[in-house]
């Protein structure tokens, strides 16, 4: 095939698009959409996100050293899209959308309720790069829509019906997975005890389909590597009462 030397943009695509939420020294609250964000670190666990200095966000960011990655569901697609055309010095876009608000864990800031996964961040560094700044945070907890985890602890992040951002467009996340961590190398004994546990998954996930009850969010509190214990707990809030999960996955390194 022959290529194109295309030098116009950074062509890295699709990329997460996410929700970030904050607050400020008064206490108002904001939100913005962004897709220059990533994780850059397995342990400590470290995100960054790209924010340009003119951003309402930057402002309350800057201040609190704090915010929240919330990651938007299919059904709040124009929602997303709106808080990232729409400044906060103007518009009140958390009222506007009608988001419902609950207060982070770990951080002065407020999650969204209907993203499936929320994820709090204590600002680490912020580097100007250019047009924007990158702000590096490391994960201090993270909030899981019970839903979407099943009894080994495993995040089925596919049953989120997630968005990506592709070039100027924003597409559904696809529920079928054309591979697996290392499964290019796998013994065939693995590739049968992973075939095994997807029917299984989707067997479950047919069935609590069919119950539609209202969505409980787990709570993960990510330990940083000051600990001794490196272990990630998981804690399940089931009403008022707590259950401890832990993950029994092998765990991947990347
Ligand atoms: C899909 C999409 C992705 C965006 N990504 C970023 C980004 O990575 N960084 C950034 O600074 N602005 C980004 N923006 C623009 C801001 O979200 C937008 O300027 C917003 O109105 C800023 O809100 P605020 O002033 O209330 O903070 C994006 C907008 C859209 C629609």
């Amino acid at each position: 095939m022959n290529k194109v030397d295309f030098k116009g943009s950074v062509v890295l695509n699709p990329v997460p698009v996410v929700l970030i939420t904050s607050r400020n020294s008064e206490g108002k609250d904001n939100v913005f959409t962004i897709a220059w964000g990533g994780t850059v670190c397995t342990k400590p666990p470290m995100v960054s996100i790209s924010i340009r200095p003119e951003r309402l966000s930057y402002e309350y960011i800057k201040e609190s050293m704090e915010f929240i990655i919330n990651m938007p569901s299919q059904k709040i697609v124009k929602a997303v899209d709106y808080c990232g055309v729409r400044p906060g010095r103007k518009f009140d876009k958390i009222k506007e959308m009608g988001f419902t608000m609950k207060e982070g864990t770990h951080v002065n800031a407020a999650y969204i309720d209907e993203c499936p996964v929320s994820i709090e961040c204590k600002v680490k560094s912020i580097t100007p790069l250019g047009t924007h700044d990158m702000f590096v945070a490391e994960v201090v907890g993270s909030h899981i829509n019970e839903d979407l985890m099943d009894e080994k602890g495993k995040i089925h992040f596919e049953k989120g019906d997630l968005i990506t951002y592709c070039h100027g467009e924003y597409y559904p996340m696809s529920k079928n997975a054309i591979g697996s961590f290392g499964f290019s190398v796998a013994k065939p004994k693995v590739k049968k005890e992973k075939a095994d546990e997807k029917t299984i998954i989707s067997k479950d996930s047919s069935s609590s389909d069919n119950k539609k009850s209202e969505t409980k969010k787990t709570s993960v509190k990510t330990k940083s590597t000051k600990n001794k214990s490196n272990k990630v707990k998981s804690t399940m809030v089931k009403s008022k009462k707590k259950t401890s999960i832990k993950s029994k996955k092998k765990k991947h390194r990347i």
